[in-house]
């Protein structure tokens, strides 16, 4: 009985020597979605795939996928799931197409099933100009496609995609979005390991938050928002030296502390009044003479509820605020 629950873990453990790679981790993903696990380098995102795709023996704790117990039907689960690794797993000789023609024979697709299935995801990865090159001359992105690809041979009842963007440029990502979306769309659950943020927000509808092999927060994308309470207004100045300027004016109409970043030349500070703290700081900063950019309000992001659950920010994160 899996109650609606595509993979259910409860106080997961695994231990590397003293190391504590999951420490009483537990999460629950509702069939047909896409679940999010968000965290840094070095969370437990990878370690908690693997127990879970049967590729990693548990310490200690329960985890179903599918309806089945991981430690006690391994073969069961592994005919329903499908993993995408975070190192891409295919043969550097063989071309894009003899990779996944490869591993739809291994998944006893005929030979005439397993060509036409390659020439479908090649089309969809957007491989197929690449498709007869061997994979030693592929880009990153490339080869992560054709990885996912063959991740989705059979569209597993359960896929696990562990960091499955990492490293790909802007537009590979949304081809990886894209092709998820649909696979959810086709019935398949995905539990999706990511250190984007705005890639949690924008495909799963529920998130676990990871810090040090524990759940410190399982919620949507919304309600996590909701942790950090409110707006803040954001300002970008048009050179570092205004900065002190920004963040003085700011600090009149703001509920706490404004932030600022020198690489992005924002100044940030959450508010309560919207409209009365934007109409007021843009008037100020022009009586000023402050040069601004842009100014406006945002929504709290990710990024700001890992902060607020664990006091720092993630590694990530802060690459991501600098690019
Ligand atoms: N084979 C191993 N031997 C020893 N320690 C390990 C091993 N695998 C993982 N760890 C440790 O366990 C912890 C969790 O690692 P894991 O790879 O699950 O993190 P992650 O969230 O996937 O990180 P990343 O985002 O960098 O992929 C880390 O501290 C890691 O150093
Ligand atoms: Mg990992």
């Amino acid at each position: 009985m899996n109650d609606g629950f595509a993979v259910r873990a409860e106080a997961l453990e695994k231990r590397y020597g003293a190391k504590r790679a999951l420490d009483s981790f537990d999460l629950a993903v509702r069939e047909g979605t896409v679940h999010g696990l968000l965290g840094p380098n070095g969370a437990g995102k990878t370690t908690a795939v693997r127990i879970l795709s049967t590729l990693l023996r548990l310490d200690g704790g329960r985890a179903t996928v599918a309806g089945l117990d991981v430690a006690r039907q391994p073969r069961e689960v592994r005919a329903r799931i499908g993993l995408t690794g975070q190192y891409a797993a295919v043969d550097e000789v063989l071309t894009g197409r003899q990779n996944l023609e490869m591993f739809g024979r291994l998944f006893h697709l005929g030979r005439r099933r397993a060509a036409d299935r390659a020439t479908e995801l090649l089309e969809q990865f957007d491989l197929t100009d690449a498709a007869d090159k061997g994979v030693g001359a592929y880009s990153g992105g490339m080869r992560r496609r054709l990885d996912l690809a063959a991740s989705m041979i059979l569209a597993p009842a359960v896929l696990f995609l562990d960091e499955p963007t990492t490293g790909l440029d802007p537009r590979s990502r949304g081809e990886v979005w894209e092709s998820v979306r649909a696979l959810v769309a086709g019935g398949t659950t995905v539990l999706l390991t990511t250190q984007y943020l705005e890639e949690a927000d924008k495909l799963a509808s529920r998130i676990t938050v990871i810090d040090q092999g524990r759940a410190i927060a399982d919620d949507t994308p919304d309600g996590l928002k909701g942790l950090v309470g409110g707006d803040r207004i954001e300002v970008v100045v048009a050179a570092r030296s205004e900065i002190p300027r920004a963040v003085k004016v700011v600090s009149r109409v703001s509920d706490g502390e404004p932030e600022s970043d020198d690489e992005e030349l924002r100044v940030h500070a959450p508010v309560t009044d919207r409209v009365g703290a934007l109409t007021e700081v843009a008037r100020t900063l022009q009586d000023e003479g402050v040069r601004v950019e842009d100014i406006g309000l945002r929504r709290p992001s990710l990024d700001d509820v890992f902060l607020r659950l664990t006091g720092h920010r993630t590694e990530t994160t802060q690459k991501e605020t600098a690019a």
